[in-house]
């Protein structure tokens, strides 16, 4: 049958959406799959009940697209879709309560405070201590982000952070390493290590710049890459998510992890961590996307 990959949409990360959203429709019909792409702007109800796809891949980012609001129209219209359902989704997209949840099964992520206003920012500087790092609850691609040195560097973050989100989550800076963790039907695959010379893997160190370095192999022992595989796969489980995601995961110098967040709909750019992972595994691109294909019929 006939597959329409929805990408663009109107959140912060519409550019991301429309270069994974073109690699996901290009591999696609190059494999033979009657394929065509949709814009999900405001139309997107009535231009799904016209063309009545008989499955959806979802290729959009961010708010609208990846945190079950459209996962609930497609469950309505009785559209089999890639990924997570509406839940996971839901939870995926707010750091916050994706935290919440695994702090109450004793998975591990930094300490950390919710920020809704100017005021409570002394309480946290006391309380969590400096460097921080501030996150708006429901965006990506590191949008909105800054790390906070001093009180005064947290109400600057506060203020830039607000104008995404009016929720923004406070987390005790991990001095360490960066990971990610792709999954795939059920397996986590190959872990990889982001290594940049910005302050952290912010928008421009994802999309733009030639200085980020992508490691995989990772580089960790053995054994601790197995322990990074399982907690991030038991972290994908907890938020209820299925199909393929992303989990990143913060490692301090004394060997302990930290759980950042889960993707729900990670990048698929030729810049996207999840075809790198899979391509170590020797699956190519074309294979990566039909492998998530068929998950909507599971
Ligand atoms: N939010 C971006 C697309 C990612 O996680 O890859
Ligand atoms: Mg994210």
């Amino acid at each position: 049958g006939r597959v329409a990959v929805l990408y663009g949409g109107k959140s912060a990360e519409r550019a991301v959406s429309l270069k994974s959203g073109a690699a996901v429709l290009a591999a696609l019909q190059s494999a033979g799959v009657d394929a065509y792409g949709i814009d999900a702007d405001e139309t997107l109800a009535e231009q799904l009940l016209t063309a009545r796809p008989d499955r959806v891949f979802i290729a959009l980012h961010g708010r609208g697209g990846e945190d079950g609001s459209l996962q609930g129209l497609l469950e309505s219209l009785q559209i089999p879709y890639t990924g997570s359902g509406v839940m996971a989704s839901a939870v995926g997209m707010d750091k916050l309560r994706t935290k919440q949840i695994w702090q109450s099964i004793g998975l591990p992520t930094p300490a950390y405070a919710m920020l809704r206003g100017a005021a409570q920012c002394a309480e946290i500087v006391e309380r969590l201590g400096t460097p921080l790092i501030i996150k708006p609850v429901h965006e990506g691609s590191s949008i909105g982000m800054a790390k906070a040195d001093s009180l005064q560097q947290l109400q600057d973050a506060w203020e830039s952070a607000r104008s995404y989100d009016d929720e923004a989550l406070v987390e005790q800076w991990i001095h360490g390493a960066e990971f990610t963790v792709a999954i795939l039907d059920g397996k986590a695959l190959p872990p990889i290590r982001l290594r940049t010379p910005h302050t952290f893997y912010d928008y421009d160190a994802k999309y733009q710049a030639d200085d980020t370095q992508y490691l995989c192999p990772c580089g960790l022992p053995a054994e601790q890459e197995a322990q990074l595989k399982a907690l991030s796969l038991q972290a994908f489980e907890a938020v209820g998510c299925k199909g393929w995601g992303r989990v990143d995961v913060m490692q301090d110098e004394q060997g302990r992890f930290y759980l950042l967040e889960v993707n729900t709909v990670p990048g698929m750019t030729d810049h996207s961590l999840v075809p790198m992972a899979a391509k170590a595994t020797g699956m190519d691109f074309a294979a990566l996307v039909l492998a998530i294909l068929a998950g909507t019929l599971s």
